[in-house]
């Protein structure tokens, strides 16, 4: 009861910081976090999109990017950390799996993606340099950056404009048709950009902080150019919004995913968050959630440690851990009741030396479900706890369903445990030294 009263009270207070933020009430950094303007944003863009059609946010992005879509085969997208991991998580859970590789028209004439500009890897940036110029074809950029100022991202897009200017001709002057940056609205991207001509520069709005922006151009402008359907994207995450403010403690689905986490970190010493997928579409989605709550709520020496499984795959690695290691860990399973395409059933064969004819009417579903009911049953019987989260279907609308849930569940913890989810000083730390040591 008294964790259900604490809940409720972290809700209100993200519920008033929301309310502060969208009311542009002027509040100390110290005393409201700066980044509250994430809670309502998909929201505001779709009363945006609704009010002013073509002149909106969205429907800018989705003009941008089927522009930018019908010139180039291929588009490298930039970024790093929150200005990177919602594509990634777009792409693979809402994508063909082999997308790069398969025929323009099962890409739905969208172009390729990669991704750069999100580590510092001379090998991967060159094999990229390479492949691009080997296959010959019209490609473009996509850098994002709120700040403008991260060396990954920007050492990235300097080397790679260079390469898109080269293979233009330099004198075409076509330069800033191929490129869309993302970024605040000042900085050095934004002043690069500008310099360059760009004329579709889109804003990562003020108090959207990076790993919460994924729903706002950071996220959007990548899944435009995927073809993705932005409005069912933010209408899950707008319904979630409202789920989130309509319910009390006893049926809001966030405040009992916290409510669980807290749990079991205070009463059995849960301090590992294990997100365990079933399925290999939802691992970069994992691990943008690995992102969220390790850089927002790991400070001053507390906060959960997140972990990224993918099963069955994990099962046959990390799974003897999972289920006879330090009970240190919570498993919540990340589940899609229903798979996108036909289920594929393991069939009948003349040859019958691995003994599955037995099985041959179960599909692969029934045997993941198998799975799934097996491990949690294997772990109820060792005293291991775990939770479960469904989704219905896999696509924009749960994604966006996802990603909002996430979120908010994030800053409700901060409240709840009284850490600042905004800000992560200790990630600057190391880009200010490694800064100063390249200047030295
Ligand atoms: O969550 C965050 O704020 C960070 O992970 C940033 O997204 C990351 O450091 C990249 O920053 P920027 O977009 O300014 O290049």
């Amino acid at each position: 009861a008294d964790l259900a009263g604490h809940l409720d009270e972290a809700r209100d207070e993200v519920l008033a910081d929301a309310q502060l933020w969208a009311d542009g009430v002027e509040v100390p950094a110290e005393k409201v976090p700066l980044d509250a303007g994430f809670h309502d944003l998909p929201d505001r863009l779709l009363a945006d999109f609704r009010t002013n059609g073509p002149r909106s946010e969205l429907a800018r992005i989705k003009a941008a990017a089927d522009r930018l879509s019908g010139e180039v085969d291929s588009v490298v997208v930039l970024g790093i950390g929150g200005s990177y991991m919602g594509a990634r998580a777009l792409l693979e859970a809402c994508c063909h799996q082999y997308y790069n590789e398969v025929e323009p028209a099962m890409r739905r004439g969208r172009p390729r993606m990669y991704f750069e500009g999100n580590n510092v890897d001379n090998d991967a940036l060159l094999d990229l340099q390479r492949l691009l110029q080997s296959r010959g074809d019209q490609w473009g950029l996509v850098c994002i950056s709120k700040s403008g100022g991260t060396l990954e991202t920007a050492a990235a897009f300097r080397i790679l404009l260079h390469d898109l200017k080269a293979s233009l001709g330099k004198d075409s002057g076509e330069l800033a048709k191929f490129v869309i940056p993302v970024t605040g609205k000042t900085g050095k991207l934004f002043e690069l950009s500008q310099a360059l001509g760009c004329k579709e520069v889109f804003e990562v709005p003020d108090g959207v902080g990076g790993r919460f922006s994924v729903l706002s151009a950071v996220g959007l402008t990548p899944a435009a150019l995927l073809g993705l359907d932005l409005e069912r994207l933010l209408a899950g995450a707008a319904a979630m919004n409202e789920h989130f403010r309509n319910n009390g403690p006893a049926t809001n689905i966030v405040l009992q995913y916290v409510g669980v986490c807290h749990l079991m970190e205070e009463l059995r010493g849960c301090y590992t968050r294990v997100l365990s997928t079933w399925g290999k579409r939802l691992e970069a989605a994992s691990l943008w959630y690995d992102q969220l709550l390790a850089e927002s709520l790991g400070k001053h020496e507390v906060g959960a440690l997140p972990l990224t499984v993918v099963n069955t795959r994990d099962l046959h690695s990390r799974g003897q851990q999972h289920q006879e290691g330090a009970r240190d860990k919570l498993i919540t399973n990340l589940i899609v009741d229903q798979p996108s395409r036909g289920a594929i059933k393991v069939g009948s064969s003349d040859l019958n030396q691995d003994g599955l004819n037995e099985l041959a009417e179960k599909s692969i579903p029934n045997i993941l479900a198998a799975a799934i009911e097996g491990t949690n049953l294997a772990y109820r019987e060792a005293n291991r706890p775990t939770a479960d989260i469904h989704l219905p279907q896999l696509d924009e609308y749960t994604l966006g369903q996802f990603f909002q849930f996430m979120m908010l569940a994030t800053v409700v913890e901060g409240r709840l445990i009284g850490i600042n989810p905004y800000g992560q000083p200790g990630v600057e730390a190391y880009k200010k030294n490694m800064n100063a040591i390249l200047r030295r």
